[in-house]
């Protein structure tokens, strides 16, 4: 599928249905095959974020959220080690892809859920919960922060990369430069129309939640417009 098609799905924004599930899957479902190689130029900051990571051999790695299951490739030898791996999101055709990589990619330690993030709970505690440009699009995302917070071990690692708005107080955390009122607006505006809410409350409810061992601003392109949007990468211990 070509940056056109996956261009008109985006103008038309999140389509309408009853539940959120269903805005999710009417919104992927013609992006799904096309959606790594279109993303991986607008969500910037997962693969750095998971370098740093600390993952330990024979843990538990939960991703709420985690689409396709990109994410998982940037582990690289660290995946094979891990005692578990589960991907859970609600989106039956990005959970399809994620599927097929698994299966190409003999992942057998890799468990694909379809599930509500701020609900499912793993059998065993986690040791890393990652939310990787998940939270701006989940419409509770503070129950779904606070459900990571219960199903990860004590000392367990929440890390957490999304688009942000940054305002004075997020600017003072991250010591850099706030964004105007106009320009809050244009990005609130900009990703709302696709059901993307980047939030300013976000850093500051983390670093109230966890114990913060790394937050960052960065800004990243976004393919086809002459600005630069601001993102977050947090990694927190419980
Ligand atoms: C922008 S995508 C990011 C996917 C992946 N983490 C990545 O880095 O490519 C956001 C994902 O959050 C999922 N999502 C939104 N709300 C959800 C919820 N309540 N429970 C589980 N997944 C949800 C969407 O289906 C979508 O796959």
């Amino acid at each position: 599928m070509s940056d056109l098609a996956i261009l008109w799905r985006m103008a038309r924004g999140m389509p309408a249905a009853s539940d959120h599930a269903g805005r999710l899957e009417g919104f992927y479902a013609s992006q799904a095959d096309a959606y790594d190689r279109f993303r991986s130029r607008l969500l910037h900051g997962r693969d750095e974020l998971i370098a740093r990571i600390q993952v330990p051999p024979g843990g538990t790695w939960v991703e709420l959220g985690a689409g396709t299951g990109r994410n998982l490739e940037a582990l690289g030898d660290r995946l094979p080690a891990l005692r578990q791996a589960h991907l859970v999101d609600l989106c039956p055709s990005l959970l399809a892809v994620a599927r097929r990589r698994r299966t190409g990619r003999g992942w057998s330690n890799v468990d694909v859920v379809e599930a509500d993030a701020t609900t499912w709970r793993p059998s065993a505690p986690a040791d890393v919960v990652l939310c990787a440009y998940s939270l701006s699009m989940m419409p509770d995302w503070r129950a779904v922060v606070a459900n990571a917070q219960a199903m990860l071990r004590p000392g367990g690692c929440f890390a957490v990369v999304d688009f942000t708005l940054v305002d004075a107080p997020v600017a003072a955390m991250a010591r850099c430069r706030s964004q105007s009122a106009a320009a809050r607006w244009f990005w609130r505006s900009w990703f709302g129309h696709d059901g993307v809410r980047p939030d300013a409350a976000l850093l500051p409810h983390l670093a109230r939640a966890f114990r913060v061992e790394h937050l960052a601003i960065g800004h990243g392109p976004v393919p086809y417009l002459p600005l630069r949007m601001a993102y977050a990468t947090f990694i927190g211990r419980v």
